[in-house]
C-alpha cells in the first residue's frame, strides 16, 4: 500500500456529535527503531512486544464547528485536568494527519487522556498516548464509510499512530508487532506496523516485563532529537545492517523458543541503542549509575541460577526485565531481594506481552 490508499474518498455518511474511547497499550522494542528518514519513516525495521498493563485511554468527545477555520479547534486534559504542555505536539500530529483525515477541521475535539502509569514514571507516554489518540480518530473515520474491513481500519489506525510517534505504530495490535519495510518480512511497510507474521514459541505466551524504574524526571534528551543525531552517525550504516541481522536471527528464536539466543539479540539492541547514543554528536547518556548496577546484578543471576532472564532499556534510564510466565516466581523474590534497592522509591511495574489496543 501507499500513502495515497490512506486518503479517502468523499465520505458517504456525515458525522455529527459524538465521543469515542480507546486503550492503547504500550510497546517494547526487542529490535530498535532509531534514526528516522524524511516523514516519520523509520532507517530500519523495528520488532517489538506489545505490552498489557502500561497504557493511555482516550476519549474524544467532538461536535461540528460553527465557523470552519484553516485552523484546528481543541482542548485536551490529563486526567479531566486542562493540560497545555500537550498542546504542540498534537497540534503537530493534527498537521500530518489532515491530508489522511479531512474532517479533523470541522470538529471541535475534547481529548480527554489519562495513563495507567504516572506520568513522571519516565515511561514514554507517546507510544500509548498517540496510538489511542489514532484509534479515535481511525473510529471517527470508520463511522462514515460503512464497510471498512477491520484490517485496514487497524493499517491505517498504525499509519496516523505513526505520523505521532514511530513508536506509537506498534501499539495498535499484538502480540509481536513489526514495522518496517524488510524482505524478511512478508507484508511489511515503512508506513503501519504489521503484526508479526510467523510462529511465536509458547514461552513467549505470557512473558513478563517487569520495569524497573531507575529514574523517573524528565529525559534530557527528547527520542525526536536523538534520531536526528543519527543523521551524519559515524557508525550508522553499522548499525542499520545490525538491526536487520538481528531479525533475521529472531525469525528463529521466536518460532523455536531458544531463550539463549534472544537474550544474546535483545541484549546487544538495548545496548547498541545505548552506544548510538554515547557516539553521536553531540553526545549524551541517558542510563544512570543504577541503571549499570541492575544490569550487571541480572547478569550476575543469570550466571549463578541458569534462569532465562534478560534485559532490553528503551530511551531512557529504565530497565525492562523479560522473562517467561513460569519463572515468575524466582524472579520475584530476585526483584524484591536484590533489584528493588536501585529503583528510584523503590518503585517498578509489573507488565506482560498484550493482545492490542481495546475499545471501551
Ligand atoms: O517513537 P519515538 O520517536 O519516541 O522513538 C522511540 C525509539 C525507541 O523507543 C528508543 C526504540 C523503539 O523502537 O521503540
Amino acid at each position: 500500500m501507499t500513502e495515497n490508499d490512506f486518503i479517502p474518498r468523499p465520505y458517504k455518511v456525515r458525522q455529527q456529535e459524538g465521543s469515542i474511547t480507546w486503550q492503547a497499550p504500550s510497546n517494547i522494542a526487542l529490535v530498535k527503531y532509531w534514526g528516522k528518514k524524511k516523514g516519520q519513516l523509520p532507517a530500519n525495521p523495528s520488532l517489538s512486544f506489545t505490552l498489557e498493563a502500561s497504557a493511555t485511554t482516550t476519549r474524544i468527545s467532538y461536535s461540528p464547528r460553527n465557523t470552519i477555520t484553516d485552523d484546528f479547534s481543541f482542548e485536551i486534559l490529563l486526567d479531566s485536568v486542562a493540560e497545555p504542555g500537550f498542546r504542540p505536539k498534537i497540534q503537530i500530529f493534527l498537521e500530518r494527519v489532515a491530508a489522511y483525515l479531512p474532517f479533523v477541521k470541522d470538529f471541535h475535539f475534547t481529548i480527554d487522556t489519562s495513563n495507567t502509569f504516572p506520568h513522571s514514571s519516565g515511561i514514554a507516554s507517546s507510544a500509548s498516548g498517540m496510538a489511542a489518540l489514532a484509534l479515535c480518530l481511525a473510529d471517527m473515520e470508520r463511522q462514515s464509510v460503512p464497510g471498512m474491513d477491520d484490517v485496514f481500519f487497524g493499517l491505517k489506525a498504525s499509519f496516523l499512530a505513526r505520523l505521532g510517534s514511530g513508536s506509537a505504530t506498534r501499539s495498535i495490535q499484538g502480540p509481536v508487532m513489526h514495522w518496517g519495510e524488510h524482505s524478511g518480512t512478508a507484508g511489511s511497510s515503512d508506513l503501519y506496523a504489521i503484526p508479526y507474521p510467523y510462529e511465536l514459541h509458547s514461552v513467549f505466551k505470557g512473558f513478563r516485563d517487569t520495569i524497573l524504574l531507575v529514574d523517573q524526571g524528565k529525559k534530557q534528551v527528547s527520542s525526536t532529537l536523538g534520531h536526528g543525531l543519527m543523521k551524519g552517525h559515524p557508525y550508522a550504516a553499522a548499525r542499520y545492517e545490525q538491526a536487520l541481522a538481528g531479525l533475521d536471527a529472531l525469525k528463529g528464536v521466536l518460532a523455536s523458543g531458544d531463550l539463549e539466543g534472544f537474550t544474546a539479540i535483545v541484549e546487544q539492541e538495548a545496548l547498541s541503542l545505548h552506544a548510538m547514543m554515547m557516539t553521536s554528536r553531540p553526545y549524551f547518556i541517558l542510563m544512570k549509575p543504577n541503571t549499570l548496577e541492575i544490569i550487571n546484578h541480572i547478569w550476575a543471576f543469570r550466571e549463578a541460577s541458569g534462569l532465562p532472564v534478560c534485559f532490553t532499556l528503551d530511551a531512557g534510564a529504565n530497565v525492562h526485565l523479560l522473562y517467561p510466565r513460569e519463572i515468575s516466581r524466582q524472579v520475584d523474590a530476585f526483584i524484591k531481594e536484590t533489584l528493588v534497592t536501585f529503583c528510584e522509591n523503590g518503585k517498578y511495574i509489573c507488565d506482560q506481552i498484550g493482545f492490542g489496543a481495546k475499545k471501551m
